[in-house]
């Protein structure tokens, strides 16, 4: 029935309807860009418009779907998108940090919480997950992907993918999702957003391609191209990457929308002029132009000079209606746009609970020396810094939906938590540093940066008056959420130095210091590392942030979070990643001394300060044991690799156990450590487990130099423990 139901559809559609389908502007409500599309309702009306995206409020939405539905001659219903990211008006960590929890039950939980509340406000369409790899923390755009691994950033696009669509768009409940930016748009040169990308199609399929593809293997319903370049060619334009690749090799079945203004700006991008790179788009496999407005001008001309198709048209349009008839939207166009749920399904306290749960989970404990944490409810503490008293700074970048005057800051966090046990003192002690140069865009966003116009001298003097009649200082410091995501690339990684100059003063007072970290990426935190001594990194943890942060620092949650992106000792180090190859003159010294004409700096260590897959728990988790079923596997065989854990501290955790694999010998080189498998545990205080995991041939394959997914016969090493940095391992070889 869809194809008769589309087919019979198109039948009836002139060419400027067809047109108009493949054509998605913004509403202009949220969106900061300056490509505004001009004459949206009259061009709805006259069936020039697709769908429609960035529009809050479901009144506002069933005005819009009213015109297409009233006012087009084939009323077909609009899309409406928005970039539901990490949660609607409850808002869940920033990617990076929901990542850290590396609990695929609670992403895909925050992504149907998501999809729940944005489908009760009118919205049908997400643009998320957003799942490039990134092994450079310059790149403000980390902060929104799952960090540097294929295999846990597969994971969690199989999550995100599920969580949205819950395999059935026919239901008022879910979203169709997006997969983004495809491809490689996590690897921009030097870190520069939008900048050249250039990499070998060999890295592409082995460490760049896996999240895209576990995420079409999960059947997300769109793709979004990315800014970027691939092997010389725009993505939007890059017939290889979306025909070849997307659709033959991968099966994909959905619809492909630029990323913005993508079709114009391959004119920059040196392609052409509009009419050509519109083409270029149509011939490589876009079917919906995001605001640039290229197919809708310049199609039409296109196919007269016979530069396009009709059936490429005609494939576009029939791939945009089936999505909607997919949503059910032909059923019934209003389908999302329930008032009465509007105001039951969104922000309520159940959602609320989960997200405060979800978020303390993505906290990650990097220090805690002589266990200064947990900390006593009854201590007096003062609360210093910039992000002390931030509500408009704890949902992080994209969060369009979020109401930050409801966000919970640390210091109401912190005061929820204690209660009437103690007293909770604060004084701000810097401004964030980086205020005058974001203050435009911070306004854009419409958020109000409080700047406070004393000096730093006097603005540190009254924090150590306060910090001077408490028992523990905690040092609410680093990045404010726009300093990370798009456009916002960074040359340094610190902390802002009015900030690192408050924390060491704070720290002369001889009172224990806890850090607050507020970041969007990772940091170089040398300094900090090596003179606070507890630090917990709370990223940007959402709506419920402030609570989250308290609840682990007061012992209601241990922490469980475990980095998904290494943290560097220096930018110099970047890219950095656990999983790299060892080259032809490894450094020999496990000390990390220098080595000459070896492959190290001489003026630092090749190791990141924090490694992939750390974080520290409040108790202590030993590991013993390791063992493995064989030291033979067939091809069709499978193995059992297993380890004790036991909780040897006091308090009850969580742990995750990490698998990682090493090909030791291969027709290409192979990196040290891949990560293949990974369980989140549960310890009573005082309890043990016997964790296993299974191996089969399926961990061990890799795209070859012919890019064929292979399996080679060999030895190889398996290593289990607590991070990327594990050294104990059992080995086996893969026989024929
Ligand atoms: O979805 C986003 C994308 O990630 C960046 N450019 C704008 C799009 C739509 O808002």
């Amino acid at each position: 029935p869809k194809a008769e139901f589309v087919n019979d559809l198109m039948s009836k559609m002139t060419l400027d309807e067809k047109i108009g389908q493949l054509n998605l502007p913004t509403s202009g409500d949220i969106t900061t860009g300056q490509a505004n599309s001009s004459d949206i309702a009259k061009n709805i009306a006259e069936g020039k418009v697709g769908g429609l995206f960035n529009i809050k409020s479901v009144e506002k939405i069933k005005e819009v779907q009213r015109i297409a539905l009233e006012k087009s001659r084939l009323k077909i219903p609009l899309l409406f998108g928005m970039d539901v990211i990490h949660g609607y008006e409850t808002t869940f960590p920033i990617p990076l940090g929901l990542s850290c929890t590396w609990d695929m039950k609670l992403i895909e939980k925050s992504a149907q919480i998501a999809a729940q509340e944005a489908s009760a406000d009118g919205i049908n369409w997400t643009f998320s997950p957003m799942v490039d790899i990134s092994r450079d923390p310059r790149w403000g755009r980390i902060s929104e992907g799952s960090g540097e691994d294929p295999y846990l950033g597969s994971q969690v696009a199989k999550a995100m993918v599920n969580g949205y669509q819950q395999n059935d768009l026919s239901k008022n409940n879910t979203l169709m999702a997006c997969v983004k930016h495809f491809a490689l748009y996590g690897a921009p040169d030097g870190g520069r957003d939008y900048n050249t990308v250039d990499m070998s199609r060999i890295k592409m399929y082995n460490d760049y391609f896996p999240p895209y593809k576990a995420a079409v293997d999960a059947g997300v319903g769109s793709v979004m191209a990315s800014f970027n370049e691939v092997d010389g060619i725009p993505a939007t334009g890059n017939k290889w990457l979306m025909t070849d690749v997307l659709r033959k090799q991968w099966g994909f079945k959905g619809f492909v929308v630029t990323d913005y203004t993508g079709i114009p700006e391959m004119i920059a991008h040196g392609m052409g002029d509009l009419q050509t790179v519109s083409a270029l788009a149509l011939n490589a496999g876009i079917e919906m132009d995001m605001v640039g407005e290229g197919f809708l001008t310049t199609l039409k001309k296109s196919l007269a000079e016979n530069k396009v198709t009709l059936a490429q048209i005609d494939n576009a349009v029939r791939l945009i209606l089936e999505a909607k008839y997919d949503l059910g939207l032909f059923q019934n166009p209003y389908k999302y746009c329930d008032v009465k749920r509007a105001k039951t399904e969104v922000y309520t306290m159940a959602n609320r609970t989960e997200a405060r749960k979800i978020s303390a989970q993505s906290l990650v404990l990097l220090k805690n020396m002589n266990q200064i944490l947990p900390l006593k409810k009854s201590a007096t503490v003062a609360i210093i810094g910039p992000l002390a008293d931030a509500k408009e700074n704890m949902a992080g970048t994209w969060s369009v939906a979020t109401n930050m005057d409801k966000s919970i800051s640390l210091i109401a966090g912190i005061k929820e938590v204690v209660g009437n046990n103690a007293k909770v003192l604060y004084a701000k002690g810097s401004n964030l540093d980086y205020d005058a140069v974001f203050e435009e865009k911070a306004t854009m966003f419409g958020k109000t940066l409080h700047r406070d116009n004393r000096t730093q001298e006097e603005l540190t003097n009254e924090a150590l008056k306060v910090a001077n009649q408490a028992d523990v200082i905690i040092a609410a410091l680093g990045e404010s959420a726009e300093m990370s995501g798009e456009s916002s690339s960074r040359t340094n990684l610190e902390i802002p130095q009015a900030q690192k100059d408050l924390l060491q003063e704070l720290l002369k007072t001889g009172k224990p210091v806890v850090l607050v970290l507020f970041t969007g990426r990772p940091l170089v935190l040398v300094q900090e590392n090596k003179t606070v001594p507890a630090i917990l990194n709370a990223w940007f943890a959402g709506s419920e942030a402030g609570y989250a942060i308290a609840d682990v620092l007061y012992g209601n949650e241990n922490p469980s979070g475990k980095l998904t992106t290494s943290f560097p000792r220096s930018v110099g180090q970047v890219p950095i990643y656990y999983n790299q190859k060892n080259t032809g003159r490894p450094l020999m010294n496990k000390e990390g001394k220098f080595e000459k004409f070896r492959s190290n700096y001489i003026d630092e260590r090749n190791e990141p300060l924090y490694p992939f897959g750390y974080g520290l728990s409040y108790t202590n988790f030993d590991y013993s044991n390791l063992k493995i079923s064989s030291d033979k596997m067939n091809f069709d065989g499978k193995l059992k690799v297993s380890i004790d854990v036991a909780n040897t501290g006091n308090y009850d955790g969580k742990e995750i156990v990490q698998l990682y694999i090493r090909d030791l010998v291969g027709s290409v080189t192979r990196p040290l450590k891949e990560l293949k498998g990974f369980q989140k545990i549960f310890l009573k205080k005082g309890e043990a487990k016997t964790v296993s995991f299974e191996v089969s041939v399926e961990d061990l394959k890799f795209y070859n130099s012919d890019l064929q997914f292979v399996a080679e016969p060999g030895q190889f090493e398996v290593f289990v423990g607590k991070d990327s940095a594990v050294e104990n391992k059992v080995s086996f070889e893969l026989v024929k």
